[in-house]
C-alpha cells in the first residue's frame, strides 16, 4: 500500500488517497479547532495520540461486531481507511447532560438521565450543523425512516461498547459525536474518528474534563488530558 496526493484537508485531518482505489490514509494533524473555527491553536502531539485512540477504539468496535471504515493503524498519524459514501448526518449520543444540551435547555452539565439521548444534526458547517429530527431527514433525502433506525440502533450498540471500554479505563463517556457512511455493498459503517475531540470524557471519580472541552474553556492542560486517555485505553485493552 503506498500513500499518493493529497484529496483533502480538514481542520484536524487529512485525508491521502492511495494506491487502491476503495482505501485513503487518514492523517490526524495537531490543529486544534473549537468554535467552527474561532478558536485555533496547535497541540503538540495531538494527532498521534488521536491517532492512537481513534485506532483502539475503532479496532475494539470491528472486534465487536460493529463494522467501521478503520482498516489499520499505518504510522503515528494514519490510519488506513475504507472509503465510504457518508451520510450527511452528526449523530450525538448522551450519557450525561453536558455542553449545547444543557445551554439550549437550561440544564445543569452532569444530569444522569435515565435514557440515553440521541441529536442528529444536519452535517453543514455553513449552517452551524444545525439540530434536526428525522422527519427534516427523510424530507431532506438524507435518509429513510428504516435507515434512522438501523442509525439508532447501531448508535446504541456503539454506546454500549464504549461505555463499558472507558467503563475499565476509569473515564465516564458522557457524550460523543458520529458519522456514518455506506460500504461499497450499501451496508452502513461507522466512518469518523472517535477521540478526545469529539467525545467528552471525564474521569469518573474526579469529573475531570479529559477531552476538548478542557481546551474550548481554557482550562489547560489539554496535551496531558490526552495522553491520560490514551495511556487508560492501552491499559484497559490489555
Ligand atoms: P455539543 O454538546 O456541543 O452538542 O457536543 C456533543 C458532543 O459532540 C461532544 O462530545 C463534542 C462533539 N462534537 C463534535 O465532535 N463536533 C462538533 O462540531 C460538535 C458541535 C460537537
Ligand atoms: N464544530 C466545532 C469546530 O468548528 C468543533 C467543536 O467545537 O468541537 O471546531
Amino acid at each position: 500500500m503506498k500513500q499518493l496526493e493529497l484529496l483533502y484537508e480538514g481542520k484536524s485531518k487529512q485525508i491521502y488517497a492511495t494506491d487502491n482505489a476503495q482505501n485513503v490514509i487518514i492523517s490526524f494533524k495537531d490543529d486544534a479547532t473549537a468554535f467552527y473555527n474561532i478558536k485555533r491553536a496547535k497541540i503538540e502531539h495531538k494527532g498521534k495520540m488521536n491517532c492512537a485512540i481513534s485506532s483502539m477504539t475503532l479496532a475494539y468496535l470491528n472486534e465487536h461486531g460493529v463494522a467501521t471504515h478503520f482498516i489499520e493503524q499505518v504510522d503515528d498519524n494514519g490510519q488506513l481507511c475504507r472509503v465510504v459514501e457518508h451520510v450527511a448526518l452528526e449523530v450525538i449520543v448522551r450519557n450525561v447532560i453536558a455542553g449545547s444540551m444543557a445551554k439550549r435547555l437550561g440544564l445543569e452539565e452532569g444530569i444522569v438521565p435515565e435514557n440515553t439521548i440521541f441529536d442528529i444534526c444536519l452535517r453543514d458547517a455553513e449552517l452551524g450543523d444545525p439540530l434536526i429530527n428525522d422527519h427534516h431527514a427523510v424530507a431532506m433525502g438524507i435518509a429513510t425512516y428504516e435507515e434512522l433506525e438501523t442509525i439508532y440502533q447501531t448508535s446504541a450498540k456503539i454506546n454500549a461498547l464504549l461505555v463499558e471500554l472507558y467503563r475499565k479505563a476509569g473515564i465516564t463517556l458522557v457524550d460523543f459525536k458520529i458519522e456514518f457512511g455506506h460500504d461499497d455493498k450499501g451496508c452502513l459503517v461507522l466512518a469518523d474518528e472517535l477521540t478526545p475531540d469529539t467525545c467528552r470524557l471525564w474521569d469518573t471519580q474526579t469529573h475531570e474534563r479529559l477531552d476538548k472541552d478542557r481546551f474550548r474553556r481554557d482550562l489547560g492542560r489539554v496535551r496531558e488530558a490526552y495522553e491520560e486517555v490514551a495511556n487508560r485505553l492501552r491499559d484497559a485493552l490489555k
